[in-house]
């Protein structure tokens, strides 16, 4: 029998928190239909977004998780995968971590794994190798999980907790960036005390503004990162002008999506579309993609196979 999952999209970082934080989110998402076959693997991208992943599956983030499953289960099965592609791929927003995501928790439940979520997310995350270079556990963790997660990369250690209803986000996806890998790439490999000690504050205020819903700090806390947005925001041409209209709309904070080129503001109440885009227009963004939505505090979940054709 065949599984659906319904995997969200998710914001990694959060400004101060690099590999830390993670924020699931309403909208977009991606389904993935999951059902193992004794021939050989077959793997299809459907949606707007489809052209954006390689024609070969085992460059993707799927395969790497197929091959942790065949080790842990000791059978060389075969899958049969359907990706419908809601998130765009590259954009910031945890699409490659979304479908490892939702892969990972379809073949614990279809080889009856047992696998527990920590283990999920150490599968999950291999997956990220084909997309980053290296293993990062936040964009996974958050789809799996939902709400917001906050993950010790070096151990795997995570909690996650629901994110009140007050908050809102506007995301924009404008520009390119040239991979996750390269942004990655770019980034230190040491940092100073005086870095550590502000990062540190302002990640553990952003947590406490998320779960509190209490606003007083949060825009100083996510715009308060000294060690990586500064680095890639040299890289997007788009990056000052996207965070002034969405601060002039009236966004707490702005910051990076992951790794960018996505922008997203947190906002306490509904922002209007209207007035975002025509403050994006005076601020001479043309093309770019606005998507309005909230936090979710549900992660992956089955549904119907029959919505994937809706
Ligand atoms: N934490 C990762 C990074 C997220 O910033 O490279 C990538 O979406």
């Amino acid at each position: 029998m065949p599984i659906c999952i319904r995997s969200p999209a998710s914001i990694a970082n959060l400004g101060p928190g690099f590999d830390v934080l993670s924020l699931a989110i309403q909208e977009p998402y991606d389904d993935v239909y999951v059902e193992l076959s004794r021939g050989d693997d077959r793997v299809d991208f459907m949606g707007d977004y489809s052209h954006y992943l390689p024609n070969d599956y085992r460059a993707t983030t799927l395969y790497p998780v197929i091959e942790e499953f065949r080790r842990i289960a000791g059978i060389d099965f075969g899958v049969h995968i359907v990706v419908k592609k809601g998130i765009k791929p590259a954009s910031g927003l945890g699409s490659s971590g979304a479908d490892a995501a939702a892969l990972a928790y379809a073949l614990n439940k279809l080889l009856n794994a047992g696998l527990d979520y920590k283990s999920l997310i150490r599968v999950a995350a291999l997956g990220e190798i084909a997309a980053a270079g290296t293993p990062h556990m936040d964009n996974v963790a958050a789809s799996l999980l939902g709400g917001l997660v906050i993950i010790n990369p070096v151990t795997g250690d995570f909690v996650r907790v629901d994110v009140p209803s007050n908050y809102w986000l506007s995301i924009v996806i404008a520009g390119n960036k040239p991979s996750t890998k390269e942004m990655r790439k770019l980034l230190p490999s040491a940092v100073d005390m005086t870095s550590l000690k502000n990062n540190s504050a302002y990640a553990s205020m952003l947590v406490y503004s998320l779960i509190t819903g209490d606003r007083n700090v949060l825009g100083k806390a996510l715009m308060g990162d000294a060690v990586v947005e500064p680095v890639r925001a040299k890289l997007y041409p788009h990056y000052d002008a996207v965070k002034e209209a969405l601060l002039k709309a009236g966004a707490i904070g702005v910051a990076l999506a992951g790794a960018g080129p996505s922008l997203f503001g947190i906002f306490d109440f509904e922002p209007s579309r209207e007035d975002i885009n025509n403050l994006l227009r005076n601020h001479g963004l043309r093309d770019y993609t606005l998507i309005i939505t909230r936090p979710s505090n549900v992660g992956v979940h089955e549904i119907p196979c029959g919505d994937l054709n809706a």
